[in-house]
């Protein structure tokens, strides 16, 4: 991890959860860590909490599933830290979107869903590889926070708008892995998929019993998918960990 002391990271969705305990984990590292998120009072208040450590946390507001944020908080990057060396797509919903049974609500659920989940990827990569090469960086990093449900259909209802997000995920990712390649780009992309992990994203995607979702189930911590970043950070400029599998033991 030496070689990204100093260096820049974009996390989104670093107000809670993954992304907050991504983005702690970076500046512990001595990155120099921009926080994306709406609630951006809480990125600060983090910000303050990891005062006096090797790296820095600055907080930006953003909404990743707005083209005008995303483009505003990457400009925030440009003039403020030059380039970006790392992003982390981490930003996430999973509303509860029963596929034959949508009121007008609930579309908008859908749609805010797809827009993070989806555009909030596409743009925020977009944007970061702009500004690497503006920048001449080409040892740069893209991870995404894809999920179990990139790889699989769930057999529980309600949840398949998210598990198709996640699915677009693991193709983006390939995609942009192939065109940077074409492009004979050493910036590496990895897809990391973590089975449930204990967090709010139940309760903050509004879903129904969201506590009795969380448990009784066996479940890992976000602690443990911030190990597999760093995994993937870690290893030598040559090897590119391209997809990653995180599960709790005795998950089905
Ligand atoms: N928890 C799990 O079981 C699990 C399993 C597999 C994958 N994941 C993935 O892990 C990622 C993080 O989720 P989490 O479990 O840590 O959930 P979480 O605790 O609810 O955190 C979600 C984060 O995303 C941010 N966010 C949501 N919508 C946003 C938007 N439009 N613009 C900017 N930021 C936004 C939230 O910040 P604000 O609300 O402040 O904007 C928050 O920081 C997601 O991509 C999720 O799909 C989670």
């Amino acid at each position: 991890m030496d070689r990204w002391e100093g260096r820049v990271a974009v996390v989104t969705g670093a107000s809670s959860g993954i992304g907050k305990s991504i983005a702690t984990e970076l500046v512990e590292r001595g990155m120099i860590v921009v926080g994306l998120a709406r609630r951006v009072e809480l990125v600060q208040d983090l910000s303050k909490s990891l005062a006096g450590r090797k790296g820095k946390l600055h907080a930006v507001k953003a909404d990743v599933g707005k083209e005008d944020d995303v483009v505003e908080a990457f400009d925030w990057v440009r003039k403020n830290l030059g380039g970006v060396h790392v992003l982390v797509n981490n930003a996430g919903i999973a509303p509860h979107a029963p596929l034959s049974n949508l009121d007008r609500e609930r579309y908008k659920a859908v749609q805010t869903c797809l827009d993070t989940n989806v555009m909030g990827v596409i743009m925020c990569s977009n944007e970061a590889i702009k500004l690497m090469r503006e920048n001449g960086i080409d040892d740069g990093h893209i991870i995404n926070i894809n999920s179990i449900l990139g790889h699989f259909i769930h057999t529980r209802t309600g949840i398949h708008v998210y598990n198709a997000t996640k699915h677009a995920v693991t193709v983006l990712t390939e995609g942009l892995r192939r065109e940077l390649l074409e492009a004979k780009s050493k910036i590496r992309v990895t897809s990391i998929s973590p089975g449930l992990v204990r967090t709010n994203i139940a309760e903050s995607s509004g879903r129904p019993n969201a506590k009795e979702f969380m448990a009784n189930r066996p479940i890992i911590r976000a602690d443990d998918v911030t190990s597999s970043v760093i995994h993937a950070l870690a290893a030598p400029p040559d090897v590119q960990i391209a997809e990653v599998i995180v599960r709790p033991v005795g998950e089905p």
